[in-house]
């Protein structure tokens, strides 16, 4: 039964003094008839469509299916754009401008008429940043992804954007495929919008948005050009309609025990690392305690079930056919918290009751697990007291216990300046450290970590080494990457006092990153650390450099 409750909007129109007349001319003055929004939920489409965004470039089209359905509901739609962030556009790095994303998305949607709204998005940050800032905000909000790009197809070979893009171009960088074909591949790796389409941050994300429960089951995964992504849409949009009648807001939805749904799918779909990122700020935004621990344990008693990108062998397409996420969630429902309500108004078991899986081989069953632990193993050790990540199943597995001794890049310019070099004295026994990468250092927090493997390494058919770092990594990466050392280097974190020929010991198993220098050495080396000099002095670089907080804590400001 309908429930009728006082819309927000009714503060902006409904007042009796000049603003709510003029607020009502105004709205006129776009051409609807009062007759056409008073007294209806207004509901506020947030997108972030932009040209300087390839993901998100067809969230106009996505806009318009969401309006239908509103207006079918009895809503009023009004769409409204925010900062964009395109991950291969935006410099220094998207990171940086995550939570700049998110406080615009939060104010905008504070500060206007908007009884409810639905959150356009798709590149790996415009997923999170809406989701934090529609949280902070508090009214009702439904997520509708763009959806993943067509598969990449190259001389009758299926390619994901981008992890076969970087194994092409490291083929191309050890002389072994020529000028001409990588123009092919630069032309056939993305077929049309939508955001890349593996297993990397943006699928991942959509993933997660579904497992939080607050998009509609299945949305996650449909490619972005299916007519199924505009029905979905216009779904949502009638959806969002009945949520404002039901008062159905986020800080209802996003409970502790959702929390921990989406950190359980995060390990069956072998996610994205910088999902650990965002759902840690998720959280905080939500006055949920979570920490790093919480994924490792998570981590240790879920299975890796879907067989996609970097760490399987398929792409979104063939994981929307074989079921997608709600599929996903059926298989571990034993394994979360069925009873999380979720934007459909029902819970997560209901909802996903009726998944079918229409590929075993793409969603494996719990009993033949891809692997029997989750995507993502936390360490901890002298060398990250705060802990860091590595995504082990896209790792090799001849490495996840391996001593080595460091070769160190004090800075990524200076890894850049000599990877390639010819007489780089490394060996596939070499742990490769860099630092200066983390949210203060770089700063930003940029997708630096996947340092590329030494092409004398790879002339020698060596593919993968161990690398650390206090960096992000593209979800789209693979390899034997540790990332997000905590504290990062630049704030005088154990990473800053690695010197080349230290062993390092990493244990995966164990869950250990350790430095195997004495402490005594190790602690006079910190005490003679120096800090860098800070990249900014004014706007929001400052702002970002004062008041972020490190990779464990989810990068959020410390204000908000
Ligand atoms: Fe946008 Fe990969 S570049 S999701």
């Amino acid at each position: 039964m309908e429930k009728s409750i006082k819309l927000r909007s009714s503060g902006w129109f409904d007042t009796p003094e000049y603003y709510g007349f003029s607020r009502k001319a105004w709205l006129r003055s776009e051409g609807f008839g009062r007759h056409i929004f008073e007294g209806k939920p207004i509901i506020g489409i947030c997108n972030s469509w932009s040209e300087f965004n390839n993901c998100n470039v067809h969230l106009r089209q996505v806009a318009e299916a969401v309006k239908r359905g509103v207006w079918a509901a009895g809503g009023v739609p009004l769409e409204f754009p925010t900062i964009s962030l395109g991950e291969m556009f935006v410099r220094p790095t998207s990171m940086l401008l995550r939570n700049l994303m998110a406080m615009d998305v939060e104010e905008s949607i504070r500060g206007n008429p908007m009884d409810g709204v639905v959150l356009l998005c798709g590149c790996d940050k415009t997923t999170p940043a809406q989701i934090m800032g529609a949280v902070s905000a508090d009214v009702p909000a439904i997520v509708v992804t763009g959806g993943p790009m067509l598969s990449g197809l190259w001389r009758g070979r299926k390619l994901g954007a981008g992890s076969d893009g970087r194994k092409l171009f490291d083929l191309y960088r050890a002389g072994k495929l020529s000028e001409e074909e990588l123009c092919e591949v630069e032309g056939g790796l993305g077929r049309s919008a939508g955001h890349c389409t593996v297993m990397g941050t943006a699928s991942t994300m959509a993933g997660l948005a579904e497992a939080l429960g607050l998009a509609l089951p299945g949305c996650a995964a449909i490619p972005a050009p299916d007519s199924r992504r505009l029905e979905i849409a216009e779904r949502s949009g009638g959806r969002i309609v009945e949520m404002v009648r039901e008062d159905l807001r986020p800080s209802r939805i996003l409970t502790r025990e959702a929390l921990e749904n989406a950190v359980a799918v995060d390990m069956a779909i072998g996610g994205s690392t910088n999902a650990v990122v965002h759902l840690l700020a998720i959280a905080r935004r939500a006055g949920v305690r979570l920490t790093l621990d919480d994924f490792d344990a998570i981590s240790r008693r879920v299975p890796f079930l879907v067989n996609v990108k970097p760490s399987g062998e398929y792409l979104m397409e063939e994981f929307h056919a074989a079921g997608g996420v709600p599929v996903v969630m059926r298989r571990i429902l034993p394994l979360l918290h069925g009873g999380c309500i979720t934007v459909t108004g029902k819970t997560v078991a209901e909802n996903v009751e009726k998944a079918e899986c229409w590929n075993d081989e793409v969603i494996r069953p719990a009993g033949n697990a891809l692997q029997m632990e989750g995507g993502t193993a936390v360490l901890r050790g002298n060398l990250a007291p705060d802990g860091a990540v590595c995504k082990q199943t896209a790792a090799s597995p001849r490495l996840m216990r391996h001593t080595g001794r460091a070769f160190v890049f004090e800075s990524y310019k200076e890894m850049l300046a000599k990877i390639d070099s010819p007489d780089l004295p490394v060996d596939e026994n070499t742990v490769l450290v860099m630092k200066s990468c983390g949210p203060k250092g770089a700063p930003g927090f940029p997708e630096w970590g996947h340092i590329p493997m030494p092409k004398a390494l790879l002339e020698r058919g060596v593919n993968d080494i161990v690398r650390i770092s206090d960096a992000r990594m593209s979800g789209t990466s693979f390899g034997t990457v540790v990332l997000h050392v905590a504290p990062e280097s630049a704030v005088g974190g154990p990473l800053a006092a690695v010197r080349t020929g230290d062993e390092i010991t990493l244990d995966v198993p164990s869950r250990r990153l350790h430095l195997r220098v004495e402490e005594e050495e190790l602690n006079a080396r910190l005490a003679a650390f120096l800090p860098p000099p800070p990249h900014y002095h004014r706007g929001y670089g400052k702002l970002f450099l004062d008041h972020v907080t490190q990779a464990n804590l989810g990068c959020d400001f410390d204000f908000l």
